[in-house]
């Protein structure tokens, strides 16, 4: 793609987001849908807060209630239960039956659809939150041009969405999302239509952005990757419900939940049981052999039935047998190349374990090999295997 998001500054970056007061707080947020005899829950008491300039990512499987909850701070969708407030001022309230109209909540949002008007030349697109306004012609122009030349679309004003690529009309809903200077933008999956190497350019480009521009943004994905390269923090939902919030590293190394370490990182799960508690580590028996994984100390004592979690690039193969913890004879089933990285499976107590390395692997299909798993990095839950 031609076209480059400029990343000059129109606005300060905020020095310290996490001081400022919050731009958006949600309290105790319930939203169901349907008929009380087939109710279904979208939202179970949503708690949360997104801080000025801050980029906070909703990730969660189909149907976990990212859009509900984005719908409900836009005002297209009233909850049943809590309270909403924008900038300290409450927009939505149900026990007052407060509710504030989406055009009163200072705030613009971009869809995967991107929602353009097809009659409209681009500029015509871009300008259209501002109609009605009562801002002036000439003023209008300027903020126009000024958004065209930030998203790299100068050339293009004058055409008509039907007459751009899919990753063009996605940067004119951002400069419409953007040319109202709106200090909150919510996003629900803009980029997942776009071809993976439009959307990786777009995704860096975006949050570029977002940073010099320092709007808060509310970003919606169930695209694992995508939120950790965007988010100041993380938002892993489940089943109408809040699972963890963190940064992306909290997230990745120390997952609160087997939902959160399952749906970061597809990992390996060995089911096993704590037989004790040795230094930093719960020791597990399982049928690979006794792993030391890292788990809670007050609810996993001795006896507890457990998962273990580790992911594929955090665990090794090597050929020769050697003194340590977190060794277990493996045989290789079979390995994939797959450009960056080899994909190898193994074969180790019955379970088919895949590891993840970034360098080739010589050995045969059958070869004999021991998998090595720091036990930093394996986590254990209580509970049986996924069902
Ligand atoms: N208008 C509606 N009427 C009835 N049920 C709805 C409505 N909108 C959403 N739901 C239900 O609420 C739940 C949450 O939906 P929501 O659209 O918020 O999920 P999501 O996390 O955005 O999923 P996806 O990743 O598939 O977009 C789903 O079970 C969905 O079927
Ligand atoms: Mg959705």
């Amino acid at each position: 793609m031609a076209e480059t998001i400029s990343t000059a500054a129109t606005a300060p970056p905020i020095a310290n987001p996490g001081a400022a007061a919050p731009k958006v707080t949600v309290r105790q947020l319930h939203k169901v849908y349907g008929p009380r005899a087939a109710a279904h829950v979208a939202l179970a008491g949503i708690d949360l807060t997104v801080r000025q300039g801050e980029f906070l990512v909703l990730l969660g499987p189909s149907g976990c209630g990212k859009t509900t909850l984005l719908r409900c701070i836009a005002g297209l969708e009233q909850p049943d239960l809590g309270e909403i407030e924008i900038d300290g001022d409450p927009v939505f309230a149900a026990k007052r039956r407060l509710y504030v109209p989406p055009e009163k909540r200072h705030l613009s949002m971009v869809f995967q659809s991107y929602a353009l008007w097809p009659h409209m030349r681009v500029a015509n697109n871009i300008a259209y939150p501002l109609r009605n306004r009562g801002i002036a012609a000439s003023l209008i122009a300027e903020r126009v041009n000024n958004v065209l030349r930030l998203v790299g679309l100068e050339a293009l004003a004058k055409n008509y969405p039907g007459e751009l690529s899919g990753g063009q009309q996605q940067r004119v809903a951002l400069a419409r999302a953007i040319v109202g200077e709106p200090g909150l933008i919510l996003f629900d999956e803009p980029l997942s239509n776009l071809d993976a190497r439009v959307r990786d350019h777009l995704r860096v480009q975006l949050l570029a952005l977002q940073k010099s521009l320092a709007f808060a943004a509310l970003y919606v994905t169930h695209d694992q990757a995508e939120a950790m390269a965007l988010a100041d923090r993380v938002v892993v939902m489940n089943q109408g419900n809040i699972a963890q919030i963190g940064t992306p590293t909290e997230l990745y190394h120390r997952p609160n939940s087997r939902f959160v370490a399952a749906f970061l990182g597809n990992p390996n799960e060995i089911e096993g049981s704590v037989i004790g508690i040795e230094g930093p580590y719960h020791r597990v028996r399982t049928r690979i052999g006794d792993v030391f994984a890292t788990g809670d100390r007050a609810t996993l004592q001795t006896g507890t039935a457990v998962t273990i979690l580790f992911r594929p690039e955090q665990c090794g193969l090597v050929a020769e047998e050697r003194a340590g913890p977190n060794r277990f004879a493996a045989r290789l089933v079979r390995s994939q190349f797959l450009g960056g990285s080899v994909e190898q499976v193994v074969e180790a107590g019955g379970y088919s374990l895949i590891v993840r390395t970034t360098s080739g692997w010589a050995n045969e299909p059958g070869a004999r090999l021991w998998l090595v798993i720091p036990p930093d990095h394996v986590f254990a839950f209580a509970g049986g295997a996924a069902t």
